[in-house]
């Protein structure tokens, strides 16, 4: 699949946006956990709105460098622009299939955020990925799994019902929605060592959890693929009003909800 499947339209731009506040806890977990520090130089690849690459520009200072990579051209535009708006003098962002191309082998980190989930052929990502880095450079990748159902307790079936849409209509367009949870398996494959792994849930509850805006707006990106596959008519979804009524669901029964599931995994080489 050569194009992202929930394109790049600027309300999409901005859900990545909306989401990336959400994962940045958990990714900086990760970027921390493998040691990333000032001066170091990391690769950023599937980078979308540039989230994961303004990150690591953060947490390397301006000694380091950053390098984003993403195959579609209106991501990078908005990357760049993105990255010049916040002050980052040490990030650069190219167009290009990041699967395809070969590295300087001189980056101390290759990472990837929700990009093994689109890929085609995941091990060919994280070869490439491993093309970048010096010797004892690590490659990772954060990940989501677009399996199953969310839960909730006490349960609320708008929340369920929801998650369940969501993940089915993922499990369409996506070409590998559980690489969360093969990594072991991709890394083995793209001879890299056996990973470490951590997961991580988002989990809410409360009028104020950003949990409803982030499932709403991911369904209104999936919407006309919903619609296509016949898993819903656009009559029977308020789309505009359905975070309210996620909020006022769970809080009614001071429900407890779970999202998907984030896994973490890296390796050096
Ligand atoms: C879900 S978005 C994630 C963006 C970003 N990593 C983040 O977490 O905010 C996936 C992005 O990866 C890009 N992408 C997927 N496969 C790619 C590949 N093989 N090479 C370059 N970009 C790719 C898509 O164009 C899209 O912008």
């Amino acid at each position: 699949m050569q194009n992202y499947v929930l394109g790049h339209s600027n309300r999409e731009l901005r859900r990545l946006m909306l989401q990336a506040n959400n994962l940045r806890p958990i990714t900086t977990r990760l970027l921390r956990e493998i040691g990333l520090a000032r001066g170091m130089r990391v690769v950023d690849v599937g980078c979308g709105a540039g989230d994961v690459a303004m990150l690591a520009a953060e947490m390397v200072g301006p000694t380091g460098a950053v390098l984003g990579i993403d195959r579609n051209a209106a991501a990078i535009a908005t990357a760049r622009e993105r990255a010049r708006a916040a002050g980052h003098i040490n990030i650069e962002f190219v167009e290009g299939d990041a699967s395809e191309m070969t590295g300087s082998r001189n980056f101390d980190l290759a990472i990837g955020r929700y990009v093994l989930v689109h890929q085609s052929d995941p091990i060919a990502l994280i070869r490439a990925a491993t093309t970048h880095l010096r010797p004892g450079g690590a490659v990772a990748f954060h990940e989501v799994l677009l399996l199953g159902t969310w839960w909730s307790f006490p349960l609320v079936p708008l929340w369920e019902d929801t998650s369940d849409l969501i993940n089915r209509t993922f499990r369409s367009v996506v070409t590998c929605p559980d690489a969360g949870a093969r990594m072991v398996e991709h890394f083995y494959n793209a001879g890299v060592e056996l990973p470490r792994l951590f997961s991580e849930t988002p989990v809410g509850g409360g009028p104020d959890s950003p949990l409803y805006a982030w499932a709403a707006e991911t369904f209104r990106s999936l919407l006309p693929r919903a619609e296509e596959i016949g898993l819903v008519s656009r009559d029977e979804i308020d789309i505009d009003r359905l975070e309210d009524h996620l909020r006022q669901a769970v809080t009614a029964v001071h429900s407890q909800i779970g999202f998907a599931h984030q896994h973490c995994g890296w390796a050096r080489i």
